[in-house]
């Protein structure tokens, strides 16, 4: 089985590789390793000492199966991208390649067209490509939670498609869950949905849309066995996810900030889980591609305020309210139907003590690189 992994530098595409390579699959990974410059941008870096992907690359080859890496930009170089398609000759893709933070998208105008530009001309490439190569190829993408937006409006949330029935004929019919999202980021996602329905609507695109949770961690299985393995981990307020952030929050002696009341609710997953689940996405390609298959990749849903007093009353560490820099809804409930990543054998790994320590212990050992200025450094909208 051979695997192209777009984006596999980045923090949930290293650890996927690294699991796709450690089961066996031939792995090439594709960066143009636009995260690390945008750290150089922001003024930040990992919290964790990543090394090179040169260096990275080197040393799972040897832990694992021979990896190759190549340097391309899916949204700027068509050509390169369908060549190495065509040369490679993948079972499987997946797309992580993405600008993928809704804070940065919200930067100002500059970094709204990027991540417009990037996501969605980058997605509609691959889809382009692979449709050009005239291969059976298996796109799976991340999608997001965030294409749903978090109300109750129309129950839980379903996988991808609402069962409805039309006023006007009293028929019933499965669309395309109504999109809502919260950010420019959110919003390309949303855009990629469609760009994904023509394909399969008219080429027949087999792809997997996984609407991923807010990830959380840092290590997997894979990324402990040698220190140049380490995965990325963002505690800023741009790209930080917020229980890695409360988790350096608490370990670097900061109140731990929650953004408006803490009423938000949202769906979670852990790192190894984000691997484990492409894994079993590219595993299980033989489906009959009649339509989108859609996945919610969510382990389980957490209201922001509990998550900050279990952290709190583990560490002893402060909490602080502060104005939400974004327009969100103040609280909400939230409730998931994950059961077609289970159907595969999907095993949730649920948030516990030992797991937030173990993060715990590596944001407490990267202490001299920890930010204070980051924290917040979020725009507002
Ligand atoms: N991290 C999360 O909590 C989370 C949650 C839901 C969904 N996702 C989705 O998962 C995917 C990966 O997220 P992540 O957290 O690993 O992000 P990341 O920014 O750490 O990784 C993305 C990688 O893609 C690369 N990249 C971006 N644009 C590219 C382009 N045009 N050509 C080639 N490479 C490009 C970047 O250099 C980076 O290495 C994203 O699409 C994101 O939307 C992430």
């Amino acid at each position: 089985m051979k695997a192209l992994v777009l984006g596999g530098d980045g923090f949930c595409g290293w650890p996927t590789v690294l699991r796709l390579a450690n089961n066996g699959m031939e792995v090439c990974l594709v960066d143009n390793l636009s995260r690390r410059a945008i750290d150089n941008e922001l003024g930040t870096a990992s919290l964790t000492p990543i090394k090179s992907i040169q260096e990275r690359v080197k040393v799972a080859s040897k832990l694992f199966a021979p990896i190759t890496f190549v340097r391309l930009d899916v949204a700027k170089d068509y050509a390169g991208l369908e060549k190495l398609i065509r040369d490679f000759g993948p079972d499987a893709i997946v797309q992580f390649a993405e600008q993928r933070a809704a804070p940065y998208s919200m930067i100002g105008d500059e970094q709204r067209r990027y991540t417009v530009d990037n996501n969605v001309t980058g997605t509609h490439n691959i889809c382009s490509a692979i449709v050009n190569a005239n291969r059976d190829i298996h796109l799976v993408h991340l999608g997001t939670m965030g294409v749903y937006g978090y109300t109750k409006a129309f129950g839980p949330i379903p996988e991808g498609y609402l069962d409805v029935t039309i006023n006007s004929t009293g028929s019933d019919a499965s669309i395309l869950y109504p999109a809502n999202p919260g950010s420019v980021y959110h919003m390309t996602k949303c855009l990629d949905q469609l760009l994904f329905q023509f394909y399969n609507k008219n080429w027949g695109l087999r792809v997997t849309d996984l609407h991923q949770g807010i990830v959380w961690g840092v290590d997997t299985v894979e990324t402990k066995l040698d220190a140049s393995l380490v995965n990325r981990f963002d505690y800023d307020g741009v790209y930080g996810t917020v229980l890695n952030r409360f988790i350096s929050q608490a370990a670097n002696g900061v109140p731990l900030t929650i953004y408006g009341t803490g009423g938000q609710t949202r769906a979670f997953i852990n790192i190894n889980d984000t691997a484990e689940c492409v894994k079993l996405a590219i595993e299980n390609s033989d489906f009959e591609p009649d339509r989108v298959r859609i996945f919610n990749q969510v382990a389980e849903t957490k209201r922001l305020s509990d998550l900050a007093e279990i952290i709190s009353n583990q560490y002893g560490a402060e909490i602080s309210y502060i104005e939400n820099p974004r327009k969100e809804l103040a609280e909400n409930d939230l409730e998931v139907s994950n059961e077609g990543l289970v159907s595969l054998g999907f095993s949730p790994i649920l948030l516990d003590e030992t797991l937030v320590d173990d993060v715990h212990t590596i944001a407490a050992f990267c202490k001299g690189s920890f930010d204070r200025g980051a924290v917040l450094n979020s725009p507002k909208w």
